[in-house]
């Protein structure tokens, strides 16, 4: 029996929040397997027979293209003895045939084929032996949601006001769409994932853990963030309700967006597409956004994270670089690299960050110190008519404002 009530305050957690197994089981049945949780981009799919492989909280799935071109999330689990129809990470194939054997699924998840059918009665019926679906399936310009829940909120509802952030982000791309076409970068850590998330939303802690990444930076480049993640910078931090958050720096330069002769190109065909006006909040904007449970995008550095809980001390993370449909291939090609300066298992910013959370893993082993503290800014910060709530950069507004969602999911069971 978990009672959230006694896990979750407005300013702190309990370290079981990290620890506990039972906790983790529940935020699988509770969080992962009811809300919407993103699995995969349709760029990603392009073609009919296209598949790629993932997992909506423990469960494995494969995001799907059918001939037809309809899109779908099977569940990975043959239906004979239950073992995965598909090991690969993404391919093209009209089916999927288990290795054990060989019972044979296409790519909508219908049982195609059965070795040696004789041996089963006449009142075997393949219909019934489809691969399970999620039940819900749905799209945000390109970006492919599943629920595991037959009812509950749309995800034009679920996403909420992250939908106009997230807009922001995919109108940088002059055509509207981006593409996922420049592989993954892949991490795992041996600690909880909510860390990952916390750390996302976190302006408090770069010029402490990053500091030697930022020195590095400076010498090299003349910037670092360390004057975004300064106390009073002008940079904010937002919780967008519905668990969602971001670290918001439109309002001060970091210097992203270069004025070269490409970046000419690609603001005058996003004046055109958009209008002057939202071109220049499209270009202002420098956003990392997290939408909960799973997902976080960093548009300064043209990628976005997926967050896999695997246990309650194991975490792996994919980092996707995307492309501007549209824009300048060398202004793609300068943004995409960021991704690996910054955020790649052996770049200068994210291995930090993974240190830091080993550290709190471990830390958090000691029961005679019961809580985490997300009490900063809470007295300064600023709620505005929407329901959004406001505060410095180094204020803990989004990771509240996520363990408030966290909290409403796990309690309502
Ligand atoms: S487990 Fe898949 S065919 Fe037997
Ligand atoms: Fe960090």
């Amino acid at each position: 029996m978990i009672d959230v009530n006694a896990l979750v305050a407005e300013d702190r957690v309990h370290r079981r929040l990290y620890t506990d197994p039972a906790v983790f089981e529940a935020e699988m049945e509770r969080i992962f397997e009811r809300t919407w949780v993103f699995v995969g981009h349709e760029s990603e799919i392009a073609e009919p027979g296209d598949y790629k492989t993932t997992y909506i909280g423990r469960q494995p799935v494969i995001l799907s293209r059918h001939s037809d071109g309809s899109i779908h999330v099977l569940m990975n689990r043959c239906m004979h003895r239950g073992a995965l129809v598909c090991r690969a990470e993404r391919g093209n194939s009209s089916v999927f045939r288990c290795m054990y054997h060989g019972w044979v699924y296409n790519s909508r998840g219908d049982l195609v084929g059965v070795p040696y059918p004789g041996g089963y009665g006449p009142d075997f019926d393949r219909e019934a032996l489809a691969l399970p679906r999620a039940p819900r399936v749905a799209s945000y310009r390109g970006f492919v949601f599943a629920s595991l829940s037959p009812e509950g909120e749309t995800l034009e509802e679920h996403l909420g006001k992250a939908k106009d952030y997230l807009d922001l982000i995919l109108d940088a791309a002059p055509e509207g769409t981006v593409s996922v076409r420049s592989g993954v970068e892949r991490y795992a850590f041996p600690a909880n994932w909510k860390l990952q998330i916390e750390n996302l939303l976190d302006g408090y802690h770069p010029n402490f853990t990053h500091q030697i990444a930022f020195e590095i930076a400076e010498d090299r480049r003349g910037t670092s963030g360390r004057k975004a993640n300064t106390e009073g910078s002008g940079a904010l931090s937002r919780s967008l309700g519905n668990g969602h958050g971001a670290l918001d720096y439109s309002a001060i330069n970091r210097g992203y967006r270069a004025g070269d002769a490409a970046f000419t190109r690609y603001r005058q065909s996003l004046e055109e597409r958009l209008g002057p006006e939202r071109a220049a909040a499209v270009l202002g904007a420098d956003v990392q956004l997290f939408i909960f449970p799973n997902l976080f995008f960093q548009n300064a550095r043209q990628h976005y994270r997926v967050v896999r809980p695997v246990a309650p001390d194991r975490t792996e993370v994919y980092a996707y670089p995307y492309t501007l449909d549209g824009a300048p291939e060398e202004l793609n090609r300068r943004h995409v690299q960021g991704l690996s300066w910054w955020a790649s298992p052996a770049a200068f910013g994210q291995p930090d960050d993974l240190e830091a959370f080993v550290r709190c893993q471990e830390g958090l082993q000691v029961t005679s110190a019961e809580w985490v503290l997300f009490a900063r800014g809470l007295a300064r910060q600023r709620v505005l008519p929407d329901g959004e709530v406001v505060g410095d950069v180094t204020d803990e507004v989004p990771q509240r404002g996520m363990y408030q969602a966290w909290k409403r999911w796990m309690a309502d069971a």
